[in-house]
């Protein structure tokens, strides 16, 4: 069994850029054999930012909704809040007493955010450090993340491989794993799509606002009864991540000029309507039954807490503490 991890932010109305780019292939990669999948919201993480706690709490209720409606599979998936699990702010204290300041300096995420005005908070500084708990409590093989990530994953590597060579063999050191292949999706104004640039397609929402959302796609301006070009074409290349069953004869269409960017739009919004309608009546159920979602994030909690209480335990011992706490 290869054992992988992956930590999500609660950020918010999830978009397709988001399914496609994150949440499909990590799903997909739960699904395949041999593997044990862990996936957690870093509701801790977010407080380097400081959210607002009603925000934050309605930010956090909406992103378990949106992964067990999008098909997330909580019996071959372990997933968990990672507030629920204490021996990650534990353990973090415990790995941040062996990480040089260099070390946490080095962080392109700090300097970055940094630069951009965000204030320089102590959380925000050790960030890599309650991510690299994250990974080592759970004897994690492989990371999949995006390139962004890369380096805290490597200092997660560098801390266990630290902290190995100091009280002997504890951690399982991770190996990161970017995936070239996964696309990047454009936003409405053809720059990458993400919440900070306003250009997104949300997937649960209604559907005028989802035509007013694929409408605004930008598209050259060509006078109807032209010739499109499909392989240059934005709007295209959605019908094609949608799987739209006429695609040879809408790339036909294109070429021939039978189809305007107005109508191909229009044909876009129900494609994506239609993709997402089973996901919007789960998400509708769960939405209605509160109580369900809340007992299947418990029973991932317990199922992750046991892994991760052994780990913490055993790293208790190396360091000359009691290996179980006092209850
Ligand atoms: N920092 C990651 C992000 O911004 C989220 C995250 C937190 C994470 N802990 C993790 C990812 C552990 C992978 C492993 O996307």
């Amino acid at each position: 069994m290869t054992r992988i991890l992956t930590g999500i932010q609660a950020s918010g109305l999830p978009h397709i850029g988001n399914y496609f780019g994150m949440m499909k292939p990590a799903m997909q990669m739960a699904a395949e054999p041999g593997i044990d999948s862990f996936l957690f919201i870093a509701d801790l993480h977010a407080f380097t930012s400081h959210p607002d706690p009603l925000v934050f709490r309605n930010n956090l209720a909406t992103v378990v909704l949106d992964w067990l409606a999008l098909g997330l599979d909580p019996d071959t998936t372990t997933f968990y809040r990672q507030s629920d699990i204490r021996a990650h702010t534990e353990l973090t204290w415990l790995l941040l007493c062996h990480t040089p300041m260099g070390l946490l300096e080095r962080a392109h995420a700090f300097k970055d955010k940094k630069s951009n005005g965000m204030d320089a908070n102590a959380g925000l500084f050790t960030y890599p450090i309650l991510m690299a708990a994250d990974i080592l409590l759970y004897d994690i093989d492989k990371v999949p993340v995006g390139k962004d990530q890369k380096q805290h994953v490597e200092m997660a590597r560098d801390i266990a491989q630290k902290f190995n060579h100091h009280f002997g063999a504890t951690f399982i050191v991770p190996e990161v794993v970017i995936d070239e292949t996964v696309q990047t999706i454009a936003g409405i104004d053809g720059r990458k799509m993400s919440k900070s640039y306003g250009n997104t397609i949300p997937i649960f929402c209604d559907n005028k606002t989802l035509k007013k959302s694929v409408m605004s796609i930008q598209t050259d301006s060509i006078d109807l009864g032209q010739p499109l070009d499909p392989d240059t074409c934005k709007v295209f290349a959605l019908h094609q991540l949608f799987a739209n069953p006429r695609i040879t004869t809408l790339a036909a269409e294109y070429r021939a000029g039978a189809i305007g960017f107005g109508h191909s739009k229009k044909e876009l919004v129900d494609l994506i309507w239609n993709y997402f309608s089973d996901a919007r009546i789960k998400r509708k159920t769960f939405e209605t039954d509160p109580r369900q979602v809340e007992l299947i994030v418990r029973k991932g909690a317990a199922k992750a807490r046991l892994v991760a209480d052994k780990t913490l335990a055993r790293v208790r011992g190396k360091v000359g503490l009691p290996e179980n706490h006092l209850v």
